[in-house]
Formats: structure tokens, sequence, C-alpha cells
């Protein structure tokens, strides 16, 4: 059996895990709100429209933030449509996902499922068909405190206190000729930089995110991110990443290794903003929102435009997508140190970790499970290890490690966890050395691995993937052993032991 080995020290840290890393992305986009996590009339709706089945799925998850209303939506979107009595409320058409947009659900009801869910919202501003006035206009809306025709206005809705919305994006992937009203660098970087000043003068206490790059493969990366970053370094908070991972060619070695990419990325990234925090003799550290983020491939249901909530990319992922979306977990952990935010795109229906029938089922797919593992377990400091693993090539990258592990020691609760991907067709022997964890004992091995790595979760068949306790365990004088299954994800657990 392969072997590889990981070594870990309770003071050697990279960084604090923000707990913001465990947030995710409603778009008005396909059947995300329509007939996802809104359905009034379907047999486990509230009154309100919103499914208890897809929440209570959705609640498992212990979401952080969730990102609104866009995505390319947001590009040609009119918050102000969204709001105010339902029936007044205007029917338009989406030129960004041609589709029909009714405004049966926007700002408020948004508000109200993300307090059901207990997360905090992420609000993204229209820099494209829109600009300063509109941003401004919706965050008086929403944060100020009264006495104005937009704060008034949300009152008269029924909402008295301001909602102290914090985060806020600066538009969404502006450098795409797919967005509309795409900018260049500095037509951007300009907009944002006066948007960003309006905004903050209104409320100083707010968080904002500049647009960055939206894919690697753009030929304005990095040089996108610099200009950006040249005109808002001193009132941006965080530059915008985002990042999907799709299998090109049957071909799983290149697949599994695809996160190595989004680790290339954030690097880059990260530099153009060390470039520009030097260029500005600047002590500010420009941290990253990385508010798109998901393994993507093919959708089983053909999109039919022009409706209200037409499936899009509504994907039944394989037991191998959920390993690629592991990796890319944490590929983000391991950079805690920068990425403060970070939101898989989509929930529920749109390349989703959460599958609804239209009046019928809501089921989890198999990238839920590496997520939810991550977001129970993974709370804490990321662990600088010493790893040791074989290593495997493929046409497109070298030296990619067949083992994928990350450690996380939270103080609070005394845990440490290490989770890790198997990226081997063979069993793998991980040997644990946490000699500096003493009195730490073995709780238990999760273990989310499949016979075939095309098998799926379907309404009639939920839990054909789904986590399994792993074997093979031995702790000795600090020392453990766990046996990784073939093509696998793992999380393994150790805790204090009081008595
Ligand atoms: O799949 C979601 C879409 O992908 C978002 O609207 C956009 O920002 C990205 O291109």
């Amino acid at each position: 059996m392969k072997t590889a080995t990981i070594q870990v020290n309770k003071s050697y840290k990279i960084g604090k895990i923000s707990d913001r890393m465990f947030g995710s992305f409603v778009e008005h986009m396909g059947s995300v709100v329509y007939n996802g996590i809104y359905e009034p009339g379907h047999p486990t709706a509230d009154g309100r429209g919103f499914r208890q089945d897809v929440l209570e799925l959705v609640k498992e998850l212990q979401l952080s933030v969730v990102r609104y209303p866009g995505g390319n939506f947001t590009s040609g979107y009119h918050w102000e449509d969204g709001i105010g009595p339902k029936e007044s409320r205007p029917v338009r058409v989406d030129p960004a996902w041609r589709q029909i947009e009714p405004n049966t659900f926007g700002l408020n009801e948004f508000m109200e499922w993300t307090r059901e869910i207990g997360a905090d919202p992420i609000m993204t501003v229209n820099l494209g068909t829109r600009g300063i006035e509109e941003a401004k206009d919706m965050l008086e809306y929403c944060n100020f405190e009264g006495g104005t025709t937009w704060s008034e206005l949300r009152k008269s809705h029924g909402i008295r206190q301001p909602y102290g919305i914090k985060t806020w994006c600066l538009g969404n992937e502006l450098d795409g000729e797919w967005q509309i009203a795409r900018k260049t660098a500095a037509q951007y970087g300009q907009l944002a930089l006066e948007t960003a000043k309006v905004m903050k003068w209104v409320d100083p206490s707010i968080e904002l995110v500049a647009v960055g790059s939206s894919a690697r493969h753009m030929s304005t990366f990095p040089e996108w991110d610099r200009i950006v970053l040249e005109h808002t370094y001193d009132h941006a908070d965080m530059l915008s990443l985002h990042h999907y991972i799709g299998k090109r060619e049957n071909d799983t070695p290149t697949y599994l290794a695809m996160p190595m990419e989004m680790e290339r990325q954030i690097e880059e990234v990260i530099a153009a903003c060390d470039y520009v925090r030097g260029l500005k003799r600047s002590n500010k550290v420009m941290y990253l929102s990385f508010d798109e983020w998901n393994v993507w491939r093919e959708p089983d249901i053909e999109y039919t435009p022009w409706q209200i909530g037409c499936p899009y990319d509504w994907v039944k992922f394989h037991m191998e997508d959920a390993l690629v979306f592991g990796s890319a977990m944490l590929t983000l952990l391991r950079r805690a140190d920068r990425i403060k935010i970070a939101c898989q795109s989509l929930l529920v229906n749109t390349i989703p970790m959460i599958l609804t029938e239209k009046g019928g089922k809501a089921w989890r797919n198999p990238t839920f499970y590496p997520f939810l593992h991550v977001s129970r377990y993974g709370r804490g400091e990321v662990l600088q290890s010493l790893v040791e693993t074989p290593k495997y090539d493929t046409a497109k990258y070298t030296d990619v490690p067949v083992v994928d592990p990350v450690a996380v020691y939270n103080e609070e609760t005394d845990e440490l966890t290490f989770f890790a991907v198997n990226r081997g067709a063979e069993a793998a022997l991980l040997k644990l050395d946490i000699r500096d964890f003493t009195g730490y004992a073995f709780r238990e091995h999760i273990v989310l691995k499949h016979d075939r790595l095309n098998a799926v979760n379907t309404s009639d068949n939920p839990y054909e993937v789904k986590p399994q306790a792993g074997s093979g365990e031995t702790v000795d004088g600090g020392r453990a052993e766990a046996v990784l299954d073939p093509y696998s994800w793992n999380v393994i657990r150790f805790q204090l032991n009081r008595s």
C-alpha cells in the first residue's frame, strides 16, 4: 500500500479560518430561487413560499454567508423591482440568463430567508447598467436608520430596523464579454472607486469587495486585478476571485489534479494585490473574497429560455466531482491567511449542493458532503503541515500529490481534524504524527467513496453516495494511522480526552 505522512504541531499555524469561508450563493438564475428555495404552493412551502424541505437541508450546512442576487443577473437588475407589495412588482426580461423575472422574491424575502438559516447576506450592486446612485439608494434602503426617502420606504414595507448589511460587492465579473455592460479595467476601476467612496460616506461600517478577474484564463488576467486595485486599493476591503473546475477530457487523474490550478490562481492574485500594496507603500493588506467557486459538469436537463424557474445547469454531480470539490475546499483552507470569504456557487439547482423537483422532493448532491464536513469540523486554525506523499504526473500537471490533506486545530473545542482526498486508484496508508497533541484520542473517521466514480444521487435513490465510517485506524503514543480508500474523501477526527 502507498504511504503518506503528515506531521503537525500546535503552534505552527497558517491562520484562523474565517467563519465566512463557509458561504454559498443564491442568484436569480434558473431554478435557484423560483422552484428552488422559493416555491409557493409546494407541499412543504410556508406562508411566505419558502420550501421547508430545502430549508432543512440548507440549515445542515451551517452557512455563514450567502451572496445575492447575482452573478451576471445583477448587471441588469433593478433592485427596486423586488420590494413592496408583490402585486405591484413588475415582471421583467432578464437578458443575462434569458429568463422571465417575476420579482415575487426580492431583497426583503431574501433577508427573511437568510435569517431563517442563520447566515449573513452579501449584497451585490449593479455596476453594469447602473451605478453610484442606485448603489447608494439600495444601501440607504437597507442600512439607513430613518428619516429619508429610501429608509422610510423600508419602514413602510414593515422593516422598522435597518438591516445593517455589512458586506457589499461592487458589481460582478465586469471583465467578461458575457456580462451586461462589460467594462475595461480602467472604466470599472474608476466606477468602483467612486461608488465605494459614496457608499462608505453613507455607511462607514460596511466593507466592500472589488471585482477581480472572473477567471484565470481571461486574457486580461492578472492585469485587470492590478489596474482595478490601483484605483480602489484604499477604498475596497477585498478583491474577488471566481473559479469553476470542469472535467475537460475523460481523464480522472487530470481532473482530480485541477484544484492545483486554483491554488496557482490564488497565489497570482495575492501577488497582484501585494504588488499594488508596494506601489502605494500601503500598510493595508488586501484580502480575498472567493465569492464563486465550484466544480462544473454538463447539465442533465436542457435549458428552456424565457421561463420562470426553468432548471439551468441542473447537474447531478458524480462521486468523482465530490472529490475535486473536496480538494477545492482544502485549497481554500490552505490560504486562510488571505481568503476571508468563500461562496460555493450555487446552492440549489444550478451546479448545486441541493437538488429539487418542482412540486416534488429535495435531496443532496454528493458535493453536499465535503462542504458539510468542512463546515462542521473545519472551524479553527489551519496548521502548517509537513506532508510527504507519493506524487503522479499527467500531461498537464506534474508532481500531483496522491494524498491531499489539510489539518485544522480548534483550540476552543480541543479538536484536531484531518481532511484528506485520496486521488489514487489504490488505497493509501496515511500516517499522522500528532505527538504535539498529548492526550488527544481518535474520535471518528468519515469516508465518502463509491465503487463507481460516476455514481450519483437521484430523487428515487438520494443516498447512493453518502458518507460512511472509515476503517483501519490505529493510535499509539501520538502516532496514528488511517487507511484512505481508493478515490475517497476522508475526515479523521481527534479530540482531547478529558476523562
Ligand atoms: O454560474 C453562476 C454564474 O457564473 C454567475 O452568474 C457568474 O458570476 C459566473 O460567470
